[in-house]
């Protein structure tokens, strides 16, 4: 059976929201349809697996319950709880478009997706997740699982446009947001990248490729760098520097300052890291503080509250300092 008529699509979506309503992962943001929630949600699940989410949404929720809360915070407070997830820049962006609801649209957020675009850190696909889940508005959602799983049931790669369009003709008059979601759902627990689990898949049956279409994009190239850390310890205290606002990449986040050269024999602690498309292999340095102004002594206990870079999170908690 292939998608070509009115009534193989209707089908198609009435298999898969039942599918969806009996699978569907039992997610925090799923309990209600709480816009603030929902929000905040969608923005962490931009670039970031599920999994990674979860502890890092938890936490975020208890300290910023609210949208009042979280346009009251600090922007360092806000980036120390996001600290650990990456891409910053979200985070920044979602405090930003908090205040701009709080104060200019007295806390009520826009029900519609071409509103809701016009808020910080809010693309096509955020804000009409938000609009259909929210709001129950009949707008599609496209991220690179919707993608994927268009492309197999057609049996081809499809071009950004077609696949929009696919998405919005595939999308039912009744339930918009589950079935954006069940869309979702559907390529992060079935149609997956590798190995596709086609036997459990409920529309397998409208599917024209049935396991992985070759691909005709290569993946963006790896780079490869090296980087050493040094880590200081003194008194209760370690030594930690603050990045440059000006910097590209992560502005003002808190890190171990950065040495020039080692020599293996002081290598304290090899890891890897990777960020986008760079993988790095990081060596910590155990010892003293240089001469020159090299960074700040922070408290031990002032640390976990200090917007750290992901890779001085990982480095600090293997050293056991948080
Ligand atoms: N990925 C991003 N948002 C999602 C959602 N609401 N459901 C499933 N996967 C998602």
């Amino acid at each position: 059976m292939n998608l070509q008529s009115r009534r193989d699509i209707h089908l198609f979506c009435r298999r898969l929201l039942r599918w969806y309503d009996g699978h569907k992962r039992d997610l925090p943001w799923r309990k209600d349809c709480n816009v603030y929630r929902v929000w905040l949600s969608e923005i962490m699940l931009q670039q970031t697996r599920v999994a990674a989410v979860l502890e890092h949404y938890r936490t975020f929720v208890e300290q910023f319950p609210t949208l009042q809360k979280l346009a009251a915070a600090r922007e360092s407070s806000v980036l120390a709880a996001w600290s650990g997830l990456g891409y910053y820049r979200r985070a920044r962006m979602l405090h930003r478009a908090a205040r701009e609801i709080v104060s200019k649209r007295a806390g009520q957020f826009p029900d519609t997706a071409a509103k809701l675009c016009e808020l910080p850190g809010i693309g096509r696909y955020t804000a009409a997740a938000i609009a259909s889940v929210c709001f129950g508005k009949r707008v599609a959602v496209v991220d690179g699982n919707v993608e994927r799983v268009l492309g197999r049931m057609m049996g081809r790669n499809l071009s950004r446009t077609e696949v929009w369009q696919l998405a919005e003709e595939f999308l039912g008059p009744s339930r918009p947001g589950d079935f954006n979601q069940a869309m979702m759902e559907l390529g992060a627990t079935v149609c997956l990248p590798r190995q596709p689990r086609c036997p459990f898949c409920p529309v397998s049956a409208f599917c024209a490729t049935r396991g992985e279409l070759p691909r005709n994009r290569s993946n963006a190239p790896q780079v490869k760098k090296e980087i050493n850390y040094l880590f200081a310890r003194r008194n209760g205290s370690v030594l930690l520097k603050r990045r440059s606002q000006d910097s590209s990449l992560m502005p003002g986040m808190w890190e171990l300052p950065e040495l020039a050269i080692t020599y293996n024999s002081d290598v304290w602690l090899t890891i890897r890291h990777s960020i986008t498309t760079t993988n790095y292999v990081v060596r910590v340095i155990k010892g003293n503080a240089p001469s020159e102004n090299q960074g700040s002594w922070i408290r031990l206990h002032r640390i976990a509250e200090l917007p750290l870079t992901g890779l001085a999170r990982k480095i600090l908690r293997l050293a056991k300092v948080i």
